[in-house]
């Protein structure tokens, strides 16, 4: 996907992405291209596209949020990655892109003008815009044929169906209101040809503003228009909080469909997907499952409703049961966890462990065949092989200012309702009796009981009841008491 060839190597490529604006209808204190799209921030979307098509410069126009945005997009791509142009004034898209091309006043090649809020372009279109312009050489635009063209600008073509320019909405007469091919405001066109173009606009117009469409009429004059059709879904901005969840879904689905090919989703529109995220052959999704980061699901795995996995590795053929959640965590081959497990980073589960329900672990590896099934949690704990782990067993973890160790060695048996205090080591097959507080290591096969002895008192019942000469015991405690 993230080829960085093109037909035409020899010719250099920048691409200019307009972002300056505030983005007002998002309502936020955050830049609207700062909101994220499955887990995304929306300005990165177009420097993907531009790195999908090989662009050997990035130029970013930043107004609104200037370093805050800056400083998202360099972290993100690495420092020098981008050039950033302020925009103080938003005059409009003619003056944004005559800013922008001031870092690129000697480079002699393609540019491709892109947009921060438009996260549904696809790289397949933008590599057909490139090589549209690149092969005829004149200004090649992305155009769309839509319902409701109302707000676009419209592609006005003479009677041989060639563009001669793109008018505005607010500057259009009627009969060109009528106009269903829309600009989608994207085009590729040589360097030379927009600094010329974008120094020759005005602003006499009903906004005031420095249009960037103007430079379709002065190419159709000089270079020549070329048109590469648009799906309207592509090329639709996002500009509310609406618009971008509607967006984030389309991204999603486009990324199920990919994983469908070979991996089966029991309800595909009710999952959450990252791009970043790789699932094996057969591997099968449940209802309401939310994959995250660099999440990988082996072949064969099942992952069941609820499941939430955030950088996590689901190894070949384990079964994860529903409303698990793991994150920065890997899970073995053929291993069973949950229902409701917990696995939080730096967890290690071996092939075939089982974790069970209200089971909770962070940095802990359980070897190969161990079982932790029920309410434990398991924390800086190295398990070995075959080890059981009681229910109710919590490892003693924090003095309060420092994590410490423990250590359960292999084929360790440890019974219900233990603590463990760290640091501590139980030896290989020892074997810890139900309800120990366990402080000093356990010697490899030995048995470890710490326990009061319980004492009994034979006719107590009765004694209380004479008590409460007038009273019945409430029905509960007679039934449980047994
Ligand atoms: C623009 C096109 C219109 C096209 C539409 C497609 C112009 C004049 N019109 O209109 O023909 O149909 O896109 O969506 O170009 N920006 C800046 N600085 C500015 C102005 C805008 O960086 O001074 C950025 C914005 O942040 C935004 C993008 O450019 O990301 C588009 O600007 P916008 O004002 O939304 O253009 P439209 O009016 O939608
Ligand atoms: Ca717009």
């Amino acid at each position: 996907m993230k080829s960085r060839q093109r037909k035409s190597k020899h010719e250099p490529l920048a691409c200019l992405i307009l972002a300056a604006g505030k983005g007002t209808r998002m309502n936020s204190v955050k830049n609207k291209v700062l909101h994220t799209l499955l887990g995304v921030p929306m300005a990165a979307y177009a420097v993907e596209r531009a790195r999908d098509i090989g662009a050997d410069a990035i130029v970013t126009v930043l107004g609104h949020q200037k370093d805050e945005v800056a400083d998202v997009l360099q972290t993100r791509f690495g420092p020098g990655s981008i050039t950033v142009v302020e925009q103080k004034e938003q005059k409009g898209t003619g003056h944004a892109v005559r800013l922008g091309l001031k870092p690129l006043a000697r480079f002699d090649g393609l540019v491709v003008i892109l947009y921060g809020d438009v996260p549904l372009l696809r790289a397949e279109t933008l590599h057909t815009l490139v090589e549209t312009a690149s092969k005829t050489g004149c200004l090649a635009m992305l155009t769309s044929v839509v319902r409701d063209p109302t707000g676009y600008g419209r592609v006005v073509r003479d009677d041989e169906g060639k563009i001669r320019e793109v008018v505005e909405h607010r500057d259009a007469t009627h009969a060109q209101h009528r106009i269903a091919e829309v600009n989608a405001g994207i085009y590729a066109a040589p360097a030379e040809f927009l600094r010329k173009a974008t120094a020759r606009i005005s602003a006499r117009n009903a906004q005031g503003e420095y249009y960037l469409t103007d430079i379709i009429a002065l190419a159709a004059e000089s270079i020549g228009v070329a048109s590469v059709h648009v799906a309207a879904e592509e090329m639709s901005g996002v500009n509310d909080r609406a618009q971008l969840v509607i967006a984030e879904k389309i991204l999603c689905m486009r990324i199920v469909r990919r994983h469908m090919s070979h991996a089966t989703f029991r309800a595909p529109k009710q999952v959450y997907v990252e791009a970043t995220v790789t699932i094996e052959p057969d591997a099968e999704i449940g209802r309401n499952v939310v994959l995250r980061g660099r999440t990988h699901v082996g072949a064969f795995a099942r992952i069941e409703d609820g499941v939430i996995l955030t950088n996590t590795q689901v190894g070949k053929g384990a079964h994860l049961l529903p409303y698990c959640v793991a994150s920065d965590a890997a899970i073995g081959e053929y291993a069973k966890v949950g229902p409701f497990a917990h696995l939080r980073p730096g967890t290690e589960l071996g092939p075939e462990v089982h974790v069970g329900n209200f089971v909770e672990t962070k940095k802990t590896r359980l070897g190969r065949g161990s079982k932790a099934n029920h309410l434990t949690y398991l924390g800086d704990t190295i398990v070995g092989e075959k080890v059981n782990v009681g229910a109710g067993t919590i490892t003693c973890n924090y003095n309060g200012y420092e994590k410490r160790q423990t250590i359960i060695e292999d084929g360790a048996f440890i019974g219900s309702d233990t603590q463990l205090v760290a640091p501590v080591r139980v030896g290989k097959r020892a074997v810890v009796a139900a309800g120990a507080t366990i402080v000093d290591d356990v010697r490899p096969g030995a048995l470890a009981i710490s326990r009061i002895p319980c004492k009994q008192v034979d006719g107590y019942a009765d004694r209380v009841a004479q008590r409460y000469p007038q009273k019945t015991p409430a029905k509960s405690s007679t039934k449980s008491s047994g």
